[in-house]
């Protein structure tokens, strides 16, 4: 084993389309420039333990590694995994997925390998299985493309990277609770169950959005791809998986000058999104109401190095 070994991922957003992707409906969704870092060394394992030396209480990291560190001929009872990040969990900004990512990534450097994208986007979708029941592995190829694209389940999962007119200022805004999706995936599902032709009506009108946001990206046209996010909202707020708190972030963001909010990722807290004439204007104006908002780049997907 040649430790110690490191691998690293990326966050992610999901600018439209979360929840109907589920259903075999496109998504678009983006990496981001912030992530997660972790680093093995020899030790008594499988263990996690974060910033410091402190043990992971929850037991799913440790049953990542010791997926990933099987999968790569690796002896998980000799491995523990140091994890970084700059992700809160629990905010829709892809922790899991960044984790199952670049814990992939660590193994492989471990053993002396390097995981290609499609193996990266395969087993990012198995190991991202043990955070929540069905994903549809958008979380997990955001963190390994790192850039925007459009993204339809399936195996494998069809993916179009998106060239973006420039790169693209997004404001992030912060709900206090974390949230689960597991448990809003069950809730759009118990959902659907019951009402299949109103939601899938729901869904066609998602799937319209997702086309329209890629022409706005495409066309760096943020007014248009706000609209988007403003319909894509609505369309969540009757999936029932926004809150009261995600529409008073959008709805404070909208009143600062956005063209457009919405909750992104799994919903039920965590995070918004926001596209606006002037970003940094707009995440101060936030953050003078007391809301914790930053603003990040995002960039097309760079081809996989050789
Ligand atoms: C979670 O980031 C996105 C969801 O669509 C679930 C999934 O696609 O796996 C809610």
């Amino acid at each position: 084993m040649r430790v110690p070994a490191r691998g690293q991922a990326g966050g992610k957003v999901i600018l439209l389309g979360e929840h109907v992707v589920v259903y075999d409906r496109p998504a678009l969704a983006s990496g981001l420039p912030l992530g997660l870092a972790v680093e093995l060394r020899p030790g008594p394992g499988p263990a996690v333990y974060g910033e410091g030396g402190v043990v992971v209480e929850d037991a799913r990291p440790a049953a990542v590694l010791e997926r990933a560190a099987t999968l790569f001929g690796l002896d998980p009872a000799a491995i523990v995994a140091e994890v970084r990040t700059q992700l809160p969990p629990g905010r829709g900004l892809g922790s899991s997925a960044a984790l199952v990512v670049a814990m992939l990534r660590a193994c492989a450097a471990a053993a002396g390998r390097r995981v290609q994208r499609d193996d990266e986007l395969a087993l990012g979708r198995q190991l991202e299985a043990m955070f929540h029941g069905t994903p549809s592995g958008i979380d997990p190829a955001a963190a390994a493309l790192g850039g925007c694209f459009r993204f339809v389940r399936g195996e494998p999962p069809a993916l179009t990277p998106i060239r973006l007119a420039a790169a693209l200022p997004l404001v992030v805004a912060f709900g206090d609770r974390p949230r689960s999706t597991q448990a809003t995936v069950a809730a759009v599902r118990e959902r659907w169950l019951a009402d299949r032709r109103g939601c899938e009506r729901l869904f066609d009108a998602v799937e319209a959005l997702v086309a329209r946001g890629v022409c706005a990206l495409e066309r760096g046209d943020l007014g248009a791809l706000g609209a988007c996010f403003a319909e894509n909202q609505a369309v969540l707020d009757e999936l029932g998986v926004s809150t009261p708190e995600i529409g008073g972030l959008v709805a404070r963001a909208r009143a600062a000058g956005a063209f457009g909010a919405k909750l992104t990722g799994g919903g039920g807290g965590g995070a918004v999104i926001a596209v606006g004439p002037d970003a940094p204007a707009l995440a101060a104006a936030l953050a003078r109401d007391g809301v914790r908002a930053f603003v990040v780049e995002l960039r097309s997907v760079q081809p996989e190095a050789g």
